[in-house]
């Protein structure tokens, strides 16, 4: 997504700067082209010397720097997008006035780009009725603000907004920024991910090998494309994506009840997750002891959450299933694109090495009710999920 992309990372002087290192080195990581702006504060901070290592450019801290004044008034016309991290209530102060006394705020006061504010300051700074007016604004010209987060600062312990949002948070942002336009934007897209459990006793489950991260990918890239993502996730191990609502379950029934309840306003619905198909049929209220010899304990069927929650759909929705195969995967999975009644199901065989759960990479094919198939290589999760929702695109246009 970053790659190929300039992005300009102006830094004004909080003790937050020493996130914008990390920030400035994830989006590098990530292939973009970083030119950093400091003003004279931000450099007492953290040198110029240490951005230029992260990124691998020279940075930009005076006016009157060699080169300064042409770049002052070019970077913020040729960048695709403008990171002001973190943007302290003196920069945004000064950037609500027009000013333009220091290579940042005339960076800032030429650019044409779309420009996205990451405040930190004190929480009292934060609250002054002046900050929120420079803040309100700055919004209504079109700069998008994110954060100040709540939680500590510098100065002790906070329960109101000042800290600076993490940079994994800001870059999600920009990146969200960066893919207007897309026909996700302003849709409600409803993921689930993961897998059930479904309880004997207290202390055992039966569950099987999904990891999530399908679902969770699929989930960060849909809000990325400017949508509002619904994450309804089964139990695992991995970090909420940014601006996504999570909502977590256990059983598949109580996944059922969820998706049960998302879908009357869902545009979307992709269905990733891994229900347990079979249940205990008693649930032992204490722990079960070990006994001698074999233990057979009955299971019952659980519901086709995809089948038994067709009433509750929108009939303009368009339905994403997946099919996990072991052997035959794409006629079996036309078989339940039919069964299922979904628009679009993607298919992989999980036999096939670096496919299917627990690994960071799939290989799919994406089916289409129309009778269309489109084959995705061997990708990352994330890949494979720019590709599922480029499918999903296709339909809505
Ligand atoms: N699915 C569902 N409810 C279930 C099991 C699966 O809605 N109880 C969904 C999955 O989220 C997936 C699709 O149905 O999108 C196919 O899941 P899969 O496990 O491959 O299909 P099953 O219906 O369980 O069929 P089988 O196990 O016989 O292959």
């Amino acid at each position: 997504m970053w790659s190929g992309r300039h992005v300009v990372l102006g830094v004004s002087g909080g003790i937050a700067c020493y996130k914008s290192c990390y920030l400035a080195r994830h989006l590098t990581e990530a292939g973009a082209r970083v030119d950093v702006v400091l003003t004279r504060s931000a450099a007492e901070f953290v040198r110029p010397v240490t951005f230029e290592a992260l990124t691998g450019r020279p940075v930009m801290a005076s006016l009157w720097d060699r080169d300064a004044a042409l770049s002052h008034v070019r970077w913020g016309q040729q960048a695709d997008v403008v990171i002001v991290a973190p943007a302290t209530a003196h920069l945004i102060a000064r950037m609500a006035q027009g000013l333009a006394d220091d290579a940042l705020t005339s960076v800032l006061l030429a650019a044409t780009a779309p420009v996205l504010l990451a405040p930190a300051m004190n929480d009292e700074m934060f609250a002054h009725p002046q900050t929120q007016v420079n803040l309100a604004l700055l919004e209504r010209r079109g700069v998008t603000v994110v954060g100040p987060a709540i939680g500590p600062l510098a100065e002790g312990p906070s329960s109101r907004p000042g800290r600076m949002s993490e940079p994994a948070a800001i870059a999600a942002h920009a990146a969200r920024l960066l893919r207007r336009g897309s026909r996700l934007e302003g849709k409600r897209v409803v993921v689930t991910a993961g897998p059930t459990r479904e309880a004997i006793d207290p202390v055992r489950v039966v569950t099987n090998r999904s990891s999530g991260k399908m679902g969770y990918r699929l989930a960060e890239v849909a809000w990325e494309r400017g949508a509002d993502v619904q994450l309804i996730s089964g139990p695992v191990m991995l970090e909420p994506p940014v601006g996504v609502q999570v909502t977590r379950i256990d059983s598949t029934a109580e996944l059922e009840q969820a998706v049960r309840e998302a879908l009357p306003a869902a545009d979307i619905l992709v269905m990733a997750a891994a229900p347990a198909d079979y249940r205990p049929r008693e649930f032992s209220a204490s722990k079960r002891s070990r006994i001698d010899g074999a233990l057979a304990i009955p299971f019952e069927p659980t519901a086709d959450i995809l089948r038994a929650t067709r009433d509750a759909r929108r009939a303009e929705s368009i339905i994403v299933g997946f099919a996990l195969e072991t052997g035959d995967a794409l006629a079996k999975g036309r078989q339940k694109l039919e069964r299922k009644e979904l628009d679009l199901i993607v298919v992989n065989d999980a036999l096939e090495p670096g496919a299917g759960t627990e690994v960071d990479t799939n290989r799919v094919a994406i089916l289409g009710r129309d009778g269309s198939s489109t084959i995705v290589p061997l990708g990352t999760k994330r890949e494979v999920a720019e590709a599922i929702l480029d499918a999903v695109e296709a339909r809505l246009g």
